[in-house]
Order: C-alpha cells, then structure tokens, then sequence
C-alpha cells in the first residue's frame, strides 16, 4: 500500500470535516493544522498558550484568508483542562472527524503534571488518553473518523516500570521517561485500534512518527538542538506521516507511519515497523487499566 513519495497533494478536500490537532502552537501540529486549513477543514488549535495560539491563526489566515480555524484552551498536563476542553466540544460540535494527538514534551527536568503525574507520561501519554475518552463519543458518531497517536523512534527505549509509572521510587532519568511516554502512545494505539476494530462504525485509530525534525521540541536537549542543524527535516516534510496516517484511506487500524530514509530519520512517509515490546498485548493491557485508575476516564 505504500506509496513512494506521498505528499500533502493527496489529501483530499476536508470541506465540512472538523480536525482538532492537539499542540498546534508550534513544528508539527502548527503545520498539520496549516495544511487542514489549506484543505478547507474546520479546525481546532487545542492549546496551552492561547496566546501562541491566536499568532498561528493570524499566520494561517494570511496564506489562507478563508480559513476556518479556532483557538481553544487545552493544557493536557491538568485533567481538569482537558475534561473543560471535551465538554466544551461536545457542546459546540455534531462531528469529529479527524483527532491528532500531537502535543508533547521531551527529555524535560523532572516535574509532576498539576494530578501528580510524571510530566512526560502524564502530558504525552495519559492527557491524550483522557481527551480521547471524552471525545469518543462524538468520533464514534462521525463517518470514516480517525485518531492518530504520535510517537516517536525514541519507543524503541521505552521500558515501562508499571510499579513506578511517575518516577517516586527511583532516580530521574528523562530520555528513559520519554521514551516510556512514546512506547505508550504506541499501546494506547494498537490496544484501542484493537478494542474498536471489533464494534460497528468506529473511528480507525493509527500511529505515526516524524523520524528527526527541526521543532521547538529539543529546547530542553542541547545536544538534540545542536544536531538538529545537521540531521533534522523541514517540519513540512516531518509533518507527513502524521498526515498520511490521519488521510490515507488505505491506512488500517494499528497502522504506523514514519520516513522511509535512513534509520527512519527522514524522507517521505510509509508504513514502518515499530518494535516487538511496541506490541506486547499484555503490557498495552496493564497500561490501559492503569490509565483509566489514574485519569478516571473509562472507555
Ligand atoms: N521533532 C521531532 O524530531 C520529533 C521526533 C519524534 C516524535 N516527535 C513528537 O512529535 C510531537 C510534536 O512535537 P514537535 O516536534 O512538533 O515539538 P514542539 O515544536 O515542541 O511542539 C510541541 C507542542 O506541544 C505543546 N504542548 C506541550 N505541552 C503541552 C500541554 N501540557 N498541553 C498542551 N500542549 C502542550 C507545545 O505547546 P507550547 O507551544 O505551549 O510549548 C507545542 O505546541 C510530540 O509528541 C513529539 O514527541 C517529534
């Protein structure tokens, strides 16, 4: 199914459809909000700044003066804001038809989110977890709708200390932190494409990720933001697979996308392998049960 070089170009008209791309201020989810917008969606930047917010609209809308597309308040590291966020959708919209759970943070300084999680796990993997349990309902009521999870080569590091999911019995180790949180999005994935695959009309939930691209995302990784110069993508191009994931109608539930060049760094998406501990069904289980204890969002 993969084609060589899928770009943007294959997106079809998104005319009537509402997008909500989650950490649209900056890199990638700015971009794939830009490219809905040129697509004619109706789109949502759900965010933490408003403010950043408000600037990526006036930015879109000098490319795109018709665009339609919104700010909304969502700061995944508080349950609180999230659960204000989904309702507040509920309430204002009939349909969802694209979900891009984007945002995310790396290799930060230890912190707890404002529930007391660690923050890579608790922004990256359960806020998207709870999002997308508040927002299922309206997903589940539009045709063709699809959630994409991202991820990042860095599951390849991921090894979940189920005991010690917020990091309270042992030293801080923050790249091991990330990649926990990016294996997770890849079990959040499989285990809910999984779950909906077996019930009528539901959304089609895939994974992707951007291989090595040039954001906002290194600032707390020198050595990254310095290599960056050398080995990173434009973030149009990074942005592809995210949005061949979300488009794509030959994309199956569980589906994967990333570069095909070297190591997954970059070039044009296709599908890609992720690891063999990426598709332990028992580990995506546990995660799964622990998430809906610690969110309190059940689905
Ligand atoms: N760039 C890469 O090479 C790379 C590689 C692998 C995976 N990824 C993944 O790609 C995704 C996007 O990253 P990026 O490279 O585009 O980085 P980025 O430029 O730093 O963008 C991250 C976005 O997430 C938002 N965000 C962070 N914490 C949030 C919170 N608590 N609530 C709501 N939004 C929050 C940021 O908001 P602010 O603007 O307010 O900070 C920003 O809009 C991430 O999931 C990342 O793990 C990136």
């Amino acid at each position: 199914m993969s084609k060589e070089r899928w770009t943007s170009e294959e997106i079809p008209d998104q005319k009537g459809r509402l997008v909500i791309v989650t950490g649209s201020t900056s890199g990638l989810g700015k971009e794939a909000a830009r490219v809905f917008c040129g697509k004619r969606a109706l789109v949502i930047l759900a965010v933490r700044n408003v403010k950043k917010g408000e600037a990526v609209v006036s930015e879109i809308k000098k490319e795109y003066p018709d665009a339609e597309l919104m700010v909304r308040m969502l700061d995944l590291s508080s349950l609180t804001s999230i659960k204000d966020f989904s309702e507040k959708v509920l309430k204002d919209f009939d349909r969802l038809d694209i979900l891009i759970n984007n945002a995310g943070v790396m290799m930060c300084p230890f912190s707890k989110t404002e529930d007391g999680f660690e923050i890579q796990m608790g922004t990256n993997h359960l806020g998207h977890f709870a999002l997308t349990g508040y927002l299922l309902p309206l997903l589940k009521k539009t045709e063709n709708s699809c959630i994409v999870a991202t991820s990042s080569m860095a599951h390849k590091a991921g090894n979940i200390d189920f005991t010690d999911l917020n990091w309270e019995k042992r030293a801080y180790k923050t790249m091991q932190a990330y990649g926990d949180s990016k294996i997770a999005n890849l079990y959040f994935a499989f285990e809910l494409a999984k779950k909906l695959e077996t019930t009528g009309n539901n959304p089609k939930v895939t994974a992707a990720h951007p291989g090595w691209t040039a954001t906002e995302l290194q600032r707390h990784a020198g050595l990254f933001s310095f290599l960056n110069n050398f080995f990173a993508q434009d973030v149009a191009m990074g942005t592809l697979p995210t949005l061949r994931a979300a488009t794509d109608p030959n994309a199956q539930p569980g589906d994967y996308f990333g570069p095909a060049g070297l190591f997954e760094m970059r070039g044009y998406p296709i599908k890609v392998p992720s690891n063999k501990r990426s598709h332990d069904k028992a580990a995506a289980q546990k995660l799964w049960e622990l998430s809906q204890e610690l969110t309190g969002v059940v689905y």
